[in-house]
């Protein structure tokens, strides 16, 4: 059977729940907002593509600091929870569309794709794509499900046949990514495409292999504030559950 990009159609509501109502989502979406911060703050408005924006939340913290955002997503279940929460935000705009068929990309100042890239049936083509129609000097803030850190996390829970096997997904496990990717691969080849790589950092460098995950306010400042300190410091960057490439075309 053809391998197909998953929508988060049917599973919207579940995703919201489950990935934002958690402290794994709270963390994700902190750490990737302190990397995208420098890029945001102090700015003369920018013109934002938020490409499979999911439910809004990015969207909406990147208004926040002043710039016009479109949120693209080709699941209607999403759109509809991303349009209840952007409702009103005048500086957010939402579009059904899939990302390989935005034809305006070029017309954006940053574009921002998290964690879509692991639910595609072609990554590196897609990424190609993404890199042919954006504009020079334009920048693409890509976040990604770590392959190397899904071997690592499974190692720990000794789920070894699961490894041997490739660590294929079963498809009830839906919210669990199809295609997780490799760093190294993804690296190179944004390199290869022509993109400058200005900053690589881990999201979630060890809250994922903690024993313990049910934190208190305080433990969830520590970690808040050791995640933010090892981010983009060897070995740690390299084991975060998601990778994150802040890319500019050159
Ligand atoms: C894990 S969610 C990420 C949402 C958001 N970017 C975030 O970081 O929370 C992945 C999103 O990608 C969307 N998606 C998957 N394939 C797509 C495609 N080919 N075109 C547009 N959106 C797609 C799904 O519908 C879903 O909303």
């Amino acid at each position: 059977m053809k391998a197909t990009d998953q929508y988060f159609d049917g599973i919207a509501e579940k995703f919201a729940r489950n990935i934002y109502g958690t402290t794994k989502g709270r963390l994700r979406h902190l750490l990737l907002l302190e990397v995208l911060t420098p890029y945001l703050d102090n700015r003369t408005p920018m013109k934002v593509a938020d490409i499979g924006g999911g439910t809004g939340i990015m969207s909406k913290a990147i208004a926040d600091f002043g710039h016009c955002v479109h949120l693209f997503d080709a699941s209607e279940d999403i759109l509809s929870l991303a349009q209840e929460f952007v409702s009103d935000d005048e500086n957010i705009q939402v579009f059904l569309a899939n990302i390989q068929h935005i034809e305006n990309l070029s017309t954006y100042d940053f574009v921002v794709c998290h964690a879509v890239l692991e639910w595609l049936a072609a990554p590196l083509d897609t990424l190609a794509g993404i890199y042919h129609k954006m504009k020079p000097g334009a920048r693409l803030s890509l976040s990604f499900f770590n392959k190397d850190a899904a071997l690592f996390g499974n190692a720990l829970y000794g789920n070894f046949d699961y490894i041997a096997k490739g660590m294929k997904v079963k498809n009830q496990v839906r919210l669990n990514p199809n295609n997780p990717l490799s760093p190294q691969i993804v690296l190179s080849s944004a390199r290869d495409m022509g993109f400058d790589v200005e900053r690589i950092s881990g999201i979630r460098c060890f809250h994922d292999y903690m024993k313990e995950k049910q934190l208190s306010d305080e433990q969830f400042s520590q970690l808040l504030a050791l995640e933010k300190n090892y981010m983009e410091a060897e070995p740690y960057c390299w084991l975060g559950k998601y990778m994150h490439f802040m890319l500019k075309k050159i």
